[in-house]
């Protein structure tokens, strides 16, 4: 195996020389902030999640804060980031930190590690950023970088795979200044070591065994790619006397606690039309004439496993019929409608940003 040292000093020498990336966070000691931008960038882009730590940072300066704020204020804060788990964790240590560590976030690894939302990555971030504790962080930028510069072929989703990374990445850790190796890392495989890397640039190639050997494009190498699940989302927005029907997601499913418009699901494409819709308005709700439909299809890829088909149907009624009068939810107004959180797929939609929407 090549050399681990010469890795190192290699990699921080870039970090030192090159690494043009700032970020709000960078550098920061403040565990809360550390914690916060960590679940921020658990499943978000740096450059989308940058406006929302801002925000978060803005609106809720220390731990407390934020463990004292209202669950609306909070998920309303979070609208458009997605995977609402995390949101929901967030509140959850915030408020157990605030009552159980007085608003002082835990210095030792294990105690972080015990914090709801929190998994060994986001541990070894706070311990080795804020606490200078010898943590090395694995995530998928950082197998990428270590299976190619060792030249290591073993899927890194396979247990053995997992186990010889983790080991490799804590052996390649600077113990010295494990925060700064770390963000090193992190930084290398997002702006060099990238799925498309650019080599040409790289100052590891000399000793890089995947460059050396053509196999830069091959690794790392994968068990098994993900098994999406599809879903078909028919919305259907009821507009009625300047106001729209929204329910409240309650289920334990994607999106819990969210609003939406009145949902329609099915596990195969319904492939809405006029005629079609206005035969579905019949038989489930009694409506047999409408002042206007329309219908908007969309997709988009919401979770890593989770692929939601979606059609916006708007139908302004004449009047509301029974069912719909029976059914649990709320008419706003469009006022009234901006104060509520959506998941980003309706905002979006509402906000007229849908990409992959075409009008039926
Ligand atoms: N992704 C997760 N944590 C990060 C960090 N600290 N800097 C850049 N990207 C990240």
């Amino acid at each position: 195996m090549k050399n681990k040292k010469q890795f190192r000093e290699l990699l921080l020498k870039w970090n030192r020389k090159e690494n043009k990336r700032t970020m709000p966070w960078k550098g920061e000691k403040d565990a809360y902030k550390v914690w916060l931008s960590e679940i921020i960038l658990q499943q978000t882009r740096v450059e989308q999640g940058w406006d929302y730590y801002e925000k978060f940072i803005q609106h809720y300066p220390t731990i407390t804060d934020l463990a004292n704020a209202k669950d609306e204020a909070i998920f309303k804060l979070w609208e458009g980031l997605g995977y609402y788990s995390r949101c929901k964790n967030l509140l959850h240590t915030a408020r157990m930190v605030n009552e159980n560590y007085a608003g002082v976030f835990p210095r030792e690894y294990d105690s972080i590690l015990k914090l709801k939302g929190i998994g060994a990555y986001t541990a070894s971030a706070i311990a080795s950023f804020c606490f200078d504790l010898p943590y090395a962080v694995v995530d998928g930028n950082v197998l990428r970088v270590l299976s190619r510069y060792f030249g290591i072929d073993l899927p890194v989703d396979s247990t053995e795979g997992k186990h010889f990374f983790s080991r490799l990445a804590q052996e390649c850790l600077d113990k010295s200044q494990p925060g700064e190796y770390n963000q090193s890392i992190m930084d290398f495989g997002a702006t060099v070591c990238k799925p498309a890397p650019l080599c040409n640039q790289c100052p590891m190639k000399a000793s890089c065994v995947a460059f050396n050997t053509g196999n830069v494009s091959v690794l790392p190498v994968k068990q098994k790619s993900i098994v999406k699940k599809e879903r078909w989302f028919s919305y259907f927005i009821f507009s009625f006397d300047h106001k729209k029907f929204i329910q409240q997601r309650v289920a334990k499913d994607i999106w819990q606690n969210l609003h939406e418009f009145y949902l329609e699901e099915t596990t195969v494409n319904p492939e809405w039309n006029i005629k079609k819709v206005s035969d579905w308005l019949q038989v489930h709700f009694g409506i047999k004439k409408t002042k206007g439909i329309y219908i908007i299809a969309a997709k988009k890829q919401i979770l890593t496993h989770q692929f939601i088909h979606g059609y916006f149907i708007y139908a302004e009624l004449i009047t509301v019929p029974k069912k719909l009068q029976q059914t649990n939810g709320f008419w706003l107004t469009d006022d009234e409608i901006k104060l509520k959180a959506f998941p980003r797929f309706i905002h979006q939609f509402t906000q007229k940003k849908l990409m992959q929407a075409q009008v039926l």
